[in-house]
């Protein structure tokens, strides 16, 4: 018979139900503010394999997870990321969605269309060529594009993020609003994040949501979105059509709404995005995972945590 979910609440009274599913930690982009310049990824032999990531899946969500979202490194180098993702299909849950960096998305989506993984988050932080190289060491951002424009069509629930960094891409805000008017895709504006690679010289390169709301309001008149109270970002729409969210985790962190619980690609269960500390969840059964699930929810900090020297593609953004 299957158990019944019930509702997680750490001792802040915080609604834990949502998951971040890192499937690897590798990845074909060198994003500056993420990747190490020398990355070392883990073997492939640690990473959990897709039974063993449905599994643990499935015993979360008995135990009160309703939505999850596959991050990496990048998720579509999993040769078996369809595999998972069927596998996930079949679960309660409330929302299934994918962070990607896109390159390899516009082959994946037809098929993805037939399951319940319709909420895409595209990182995309430059429209123009040679910005987008600077930021991801990648060329292909018209393929990321081509991505992006078909899972539009295609009907899935489409967002933009863009790591905002002064002297890279700080240039490009009016261009994003533009551009979310103009396709009806809502951007994201990420402030950076004191984390591994980004913190070396991170003041100079550092961007505040009070900054972006500065220039949103040079644009236009800016109206605010009513979101959930565990939302990371807080949103607006602008005179053109365009929403626009901004995720302020240095400058306005929403620990307190905090909703989520990370498993790294090698089934270690962690309370927040900024520990290091948490527990393997590798071949353990339910009520040992219930007990560990338990005790990873009571770590999990209410105030931000700075200063973070893990990389953020080991961390799973
Ligand atoms: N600061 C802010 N966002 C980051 N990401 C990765 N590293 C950082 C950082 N230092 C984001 C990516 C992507 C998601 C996976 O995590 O831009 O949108
Ligand atoms: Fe790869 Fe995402 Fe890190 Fe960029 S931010 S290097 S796309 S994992």
């Amino acid at each position: 018979m299957k158990q019944s979910r019930t509702k997680l609440v750490d001792q802040h009274g915080r609604h834990i139900h949502k998951l971040r599913l890192a499937l690897l930690d590798a990845c074909n982009f060198r994003c500056i503010y993420c990747m190490p310049d020398d990355p070392k990824f883990m073997h492939k032999k640690n990473l959990l394999s897709s039974q063993e990531l449905i599994s643990l899946a499935t015993h979360l969500v008995d135990l009160g997870i309703d939505e999850i979202r596959l991050t990496g490194g990048e998720p579509t180098l999993r040769s078996d990321l369809l595999e998972i993702i069927r596998g996930l299909d079949k679960l309660n849950l409330s929302k299934l969605g994918l962070t990607t960096n896109g390159q390899h998305m516009a082959k994946l989506l037809p098929e993805l269309k037939n399951t319940t993984c319709k909420h895409l988050n595209f990182s995309l932080d430059s429209l123009n060529k040679v910005g987008f190289q600077k930021m991801t060491g990648s060329p292909h951002l018209e393929k990321v594009l081509e991505s992006i424009f078909m899972a539009k069509e295609l009907g899935f629930n489409v967002k933009i993020n863009a790591v905002l960094m002064k002297g890279f891409n700080d240039k490009e805000i009016e261009d994003f609003i533009d551009f979310s008017g103009r396709y009806d895709i809502e951007v994201r504006f990420l402030e950076l994040m004191r984390i591994g690679e980004a913190r070396e010289s991170f003041e100079k390169k550092f961007v505040s949501a009070d900054e972006i709301i500065e220039r949103l309001k040079k644009f236009s008149s800016i109206t605010p979105i009513s979101l959930p109270i565990d939302s990371t970002s807080f949103n607006f729409t602008l005179s053109n059509g365009a929403n626009i969210g901004i995720i302020a985790s240095e400058s306005k962190p929403f620990c307190t709404g905090c909703s989520r619980l990370r498993l790294s690609a090698d089934a270690i269960l962690r309370p927040c995005l900024m520990m290091n500390e948490g527990y393997s969840l590798r071949g353990k059964d339910r009520n040992e995972i219930s007990d560990l699930l338990h005790k990873t929810m009571s770590l999990k900090p209410i105030e931000r945590i700075y200063d973070v020297s893990q990389p953020m593609n080991q961390i799973g953004g």
